[in-house]
């Protein structure tokens, strides 16, 4: 899309104070409306939206929990453009639903039920408002609303057929009684974030799919002398693990049997039953927006883990790209895709998107990050070539597919280091670096059992509140990469903290590094995404640290460099039995109320999610995940208990049950969002 040169100063709107109210605060000057909310009608036929849990059929309605999202533009006549910036397609993901226990109470009218088995009526309204959706939205007469009958409009579910690719495609891991050629699957799984592709198409993020899946308690003795035992440890499924959802109890059909992935699920002569089905989650997924008769593909070429978002380097012809990825787990890693093919001008404008994403995503290299301790860092091939990961002693790979399968088991072998969960991540258009959203880690430590603080993760600390979410690393923080010469197939590369996550009245020495002041002070950020438009970074938090103070929210900021700040060296006292020790870390410039803002504040227990712009920078979207997400399932039945009422409360819809929506910022003057 093309950038238009910078016209208003940018971050001069009015911070937003911190907020605790049930709306959606902006500044002076700006609108925020609401767009396009959970349940939803996506075709003409499908009945207005109730919202007093007797609504079914959502294959046909926005899914839940909207999160990560991307812009896709149309011309006035409809047909995809670039540079359409009245009329296009927002496709999103519809990563979870809201739950205490199984059920996903707002959606049932009385709650639904939480024991097993769950019924048949309950797993298909659950299982359907997971997945993808993609809707068409306009502006008329200066407003902006969704088109309910739009050709355009699609739905992904976990149950919608989706095709393996790249090199663990048709290996022996993927092989299910649904895929004998173990060359397709069903649906793609709570997805995170998102990204946009060199060549225009949508991709997105399998996060925490391994939660859906059980397995029975003999499971270990069933699959004894099985090394897939290894893997579905590592990815969170030990034997007995129960379901979030039971799913697997909602009857016989294999919709519902294949979430238990026991091998003695169906069958036992080792072909045609469940035991794989997991393989075939925890993928980047691609798909082209405007073709609805296409089936996703998942990148296996790209690794298997908890994604997030998927950022591209900045293409240069006859260079390859670079795509850069976290993996959302205390102490995980952080990945980069290196890909075989260079990039071609005429790719932009691909005539098939899936095809040239075949190109680009099927072949190449994954590289795990290993930071030094002083400001460097190495990319690590995870190559079965490679002699710590053919030798590794805790899992056997067979071959390269296994590898990516088992990404993290490789990132074990090599030694990569473990971060602070790494969530979203964004490339600055303005000089190549790469920001990561190292949301926060309850598990890091100075002292004792966990990981210790390194350069990278320098900050730990124990119960600043005597609050579980304030032990370790509660506040987060942005790292941002800046690729040696080779740029994206840099094999080093340097880093510093660009932001710490903190309260504005914390110890400037140890904890407010960044020197955030009450307009600016944040928690966990996660979604992070510049907009080519403006070249402003965008900040979303998911935080449980410093809610008492403030619902969760969205910052702007025009950031610097690597290497802009300064070294920070952190003394860690002696505590009990462990010695005293120094860490040394890197901060960029501190924070000034010209280059970091608060602009937004969300309603009471939601998450901000997903950031899209229009190609003139005029109409921002963003998402509204899980308002509400506190209430006790138990008080479904009486509204004025409810944690949230938005968007109902702001006049959006029927009913009073708290909805995930996607909402559009505008500015009054017209002007371009940011400034
Ligand atoms: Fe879906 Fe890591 O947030
Ligand atoms: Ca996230
Ligand atoms: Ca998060
Ligand atoms: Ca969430």
């Amino acid at each position: 899309p093309p950038v238009t040169p910078p016209a208003e100063k940018l971050l001069a709107f009015g911070a937003v104070g911190k907020s605790l109210l049930d709306s959606v605060v902006v500044p002076a000057g700006y609108t925020a409306s609401i767009l396009y909310a959970l349940g939803d009608p996506l075709t003409a036929s499908t009945s207005a939206f109730k919202n007093d849990g007797s609504d079914a059929d959502y294959e046909n309605r926005a899914g839940d929990h909207h999160d990560g999202m991307e812009f896709f533009g149309l011309g006035a006549d409809g047909k995809p453009s670039a540079s359409g910036a009245d009329r296009g397609l927002l496709a999103m993901n519809h990563e979870a639903t809201t739950n205490q226990a199984l059920s996903s109470f707002f959606i049932h009218a009385n709650g639904g039920t939480n024991t097993l088995p769950r019924p048949a009526v309950e797993v298909d309204k659950e299982t359907g408002l997971h997945g993808i959706s993609v809707v068409e939205v306009r502006r008329t007469g200066g407003k902006w609303e969704y088109v309910k009958d739009s050709a355009f409009n699609r739905r992904v579910t976990c149950l919608t057929e989706c095709e393996l690719s790249g090199p663990a495609a048709g290996n022996a891991l993927m092989v299910t009684k649904y895929s004998p050629d173990g060359k397709k699957t069903r649906g793609t799984l709570n997805n995170c974030g998102t990204g946009k592709t060199p060549w225009g198409s949508f991709v997105s993020g399998e996060e925490n799919w391994s939660g859906y899946f059980t397995r029975d308690k003999n499971d270990d003795t069933a699959r004894a002398g099985d090394k897939s035992v290894a893997s579905l440890k590592r990815y969170g499924r030990n034997a007995g693990s129960a379901s979030r959802h039971g799913w697997e109890t909602g009857g016989a059909d294999d919709k519902y049997a294949r979430w238990n992935i026991s091998k003695t699920g169906a069958s036992t002569d080792g072909k045609d039953d469940y035991r794989n089905e997991m393989n075939a989650m925890g993928y980047i997924v691609e798909a082209d927006p405007y073709n609805k008769t296409r089936a996703l593909k998942k990148r296996t070429a790209l690794g298997r883990y908890a994604h997030e978002s998927a950022a591209f380097s900045k293409p240069v012809v006859g260079q390859p790209l670079g795509v850069y990825m976290g993996d959302d787990s205390r102490n995980e890693y952080i990945y980069k895709f290196v890909t075989e093919e260079v990039w071609a001008a005429a790719d932009a404008t691909p005539s098939d998107m899936l095809k040239t994403g075949d190109k680009y995503l099927d072949k190449g290299k994954l590289y795990v990050a290993k930071f030094g301790a002083d400001g460097s860092g190495q990319w690590i091939e995870l190559s079965i070539n490679n002699a710590a990961i053919a030798g590794y002693a805790g899992y056997k790979f067979a071959d390269q597919a296994d590898v990516l399968v088992n990404a993290r088991l490789a990132g074990d072998a090599v030694g990569a280091t473990k971060m602070d969960r790494p969530e979203w991540c964004t490339v600055n258009p303005a000089n190549g670096e790469i920001y990561f959203s190292l949301t926060n880690n309850s598990g890091r430590v100075a002292a004792g059992s966990g990981t210790l603080v390194d350069g990278p993760n320098p900050r730990a600390y124990t119960d600043l509140k005597g609050k579980s979410e304030q032990k370790g690393n509660p506040n987060g923080h942005i790292l941002r990469i800046k690729e040696g010469s080779a740029g994206a197939s840099s094999a080093t590369f340097s880093w510093d903290v660009y932001l710490f996550g903190a309260e504005s009245g914390a110890d400037a020495g140890k904890v407010n590094l960044s020197n955030l002041t009450a307009d600016q002070d944040f928690s966990s950020p996660d979604g992070l995404a510049f907009t080519p438009s403006t070249g402003l970074l965008w900040i979303q938090t998911d935080d449980g640290a410093y809610t008492d103070v403030t619902n969760c929210m969205m910052l702007a900021a025009i950031p610097g460099s690597v290497g802009d700040g300064k070294k920070v060296t952190l003394d860690y006292p002696a505590a009990g039995t462990a010695a005293a020790f120094k860490v040394d870390t890197f901060v960029g410039k501190a924070a000034t109320a010209d280059t970091v803002k608060r602009f937004l504040v969300g309603p009471v227990d939601c998450e901000l999610t997903g950031i899209a712009e229009t190609p003139d920078g005029k109409a921002l979207f963003v998402n509204i995940q899980h308002p509400g997400e506190g209430t006790d399932q138990a008080n479904i039945g009486d509204p004025g208990k409810y944690t949230s009422q938005w968007p109902a409360n702001a006049g959006y819809g029927a009913g009073k049950r708290p909805r995930s929506a996607t909402i559009v910022i505008t500015k009054n003057d017209g002007g371009r969002i940011g400034s």
